[in-house]
């Protein structure tokens, strides 16, 4: 397939905007910029254009797909917005905050992937949002990383995965969140805070203090059964082993480096992820460093991150060594898809 391919530098131009909604009318699927990720699109209303995001990402069918609107009247999709709910739409949208709601029969079950509810968010790009207004539909759109791999921020990345399997990619710079929106289940009581994101936890209680929210949730293995189905397949993972160091500062620092050594011994190339306050110390004796920004600045963290998981399959390394964050605010996030990352792979020190 012959993928169409533009990335807009300072201006969005409409005429690719208005080719994009033609080839979503038609059925055909289309990668766009958001501010959390880039996703992959298809019209949600559409089954067969539905079926065609999975087959491009390779997507298990039993996962489903969340839409995004350009719209809050969202009565045509849902059966009923419970009050809290409403709230958290006023306060964040257009943002990184999906709402899982019980579905009308207007959602096929291609896209809720058999379920009888749907997950629905108003993405605040203005790429994304002209793209949906223009299309006359909502969009249909996970994110636009082949299954498995951490979800592309920029159009490179997107190029990288799906071209020659979607029809058109669409790019304008780098998500500035750079992770996936925060989840909240509204399809049950007390509702539940499924996926973290850049939206923390004490943000939703601000506005809803009865939102649960279970760690053990996001992790799953095959004796749960995990609320968001993607949650339970292996995520966000770089080619190589990723482990992640945690504890206490000095002894990280010295783990990490007694780890690297050994590996080197073994004749494997090794790559450090850590806070740039860390460069100094990790960035000799042929480690392969990334640094993700500074430690003060987790909203930085966060939009770096699968940008340098990705880059470590570039170098080529065979293993990756990584500080653990701090589990504060946006942190949360930050080790969520971290953790998914290295399949749980932590030592603490
Ligand atoms: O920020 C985002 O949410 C990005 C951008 C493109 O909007 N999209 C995204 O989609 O991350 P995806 O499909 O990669 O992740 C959506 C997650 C999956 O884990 C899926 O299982 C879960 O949401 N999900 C979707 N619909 C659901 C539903 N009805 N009930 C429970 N979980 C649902
Ligand atoms: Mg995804």
């Amino acid at each position: 397939m012959e993928t169409i391919k533009v990335n807009f530098e300072n201006r969005i131009d409409m005429e690719w905007i208005e080719q994009g909604a033609e080839i979503i009318k038609r059925g055909g699927v289309v990668a766009f910029p958001t501010e959390t990720v880039y996703g992959l699109g298809a019209d949600a209303l559409n089954q067969d254009a539905v079926k065609k995001i999975f087959e491009a990402k390779g997507r298990p069918q039993d996962n489903p797909l969340i839409i995004h609107v350009a719209d809050a009247d969202l009565s045509a999709f849902a059966q009923e917005i419970p009050g809290k709910a409403q709230e958290l739409m006023d306060k964040f949208w257009p943002g990184p905050l999906t709402l899982i709601l019980k579905k009308t029969d207007l959602i096929p079950m291609e896209t809720s992937a058999g379920l009888d509810t749907v997950g629905i968010r108003m993405p605040s790009n203005e790429t994304a949002m002209l793209l949906i207004r223009a299309s006359g539909c909502p969009i249909a759109a996970p994110s636009a990383n082949i299954s498995g791999k951490p979800s592309p921020t920029n159009f490179r990345r997107c190029v990288e995965d799906l071209d020659g399997r979607v029809d058109m990619i669409i790019g304008d710079g780098s998500s500035i969140v750079g992770l996936e929106s925060t989840i909240v289940d509204y399809s049950v009581h007390p509702p539940r805070l499924l996926r973290p994101g850049y939206i923390t936890y004490d943000d939703l209680l601000t506005v809803d203090h009865e939102i649960v929210y279970d760690e053990a949730m996001t992790r799953a293995d095959e004796k749960e059964i995990p609320k968001a189905p993607g949650m339970k397949y292996r995520h966000y993972a770089p080619k190589a082993p990723l482990t992640i160091i945690t504890g206490n500062e000095g002894k990280v620092e010295k783990r990490i480096l007694a780890l690297a050594e050994n590996y080197q011994n073994q004749g494997k190339v090794v790559g450090v992820l850590a806070p740039k306050e860390r460069e100094k110390m990790y960035n000799k004796e042929n480690i392969r460093f990334i640094s993700l920004g500074s430690e003060k600045n987790s909203s930085e963290i966060a939009r770096n991150l699968f940008e340098g998981l990705r880059t470590f399959d570039d170098l080529n390394v065979d293993v990756i060594l990584a500080e653990g964050f701090s589990e504060k605010g946006v942190g949360v996030a930050i080790m969520n898809r971290l953790k998914k990352a290295s399949g749980f792979n932590i030592i603490e020190v």
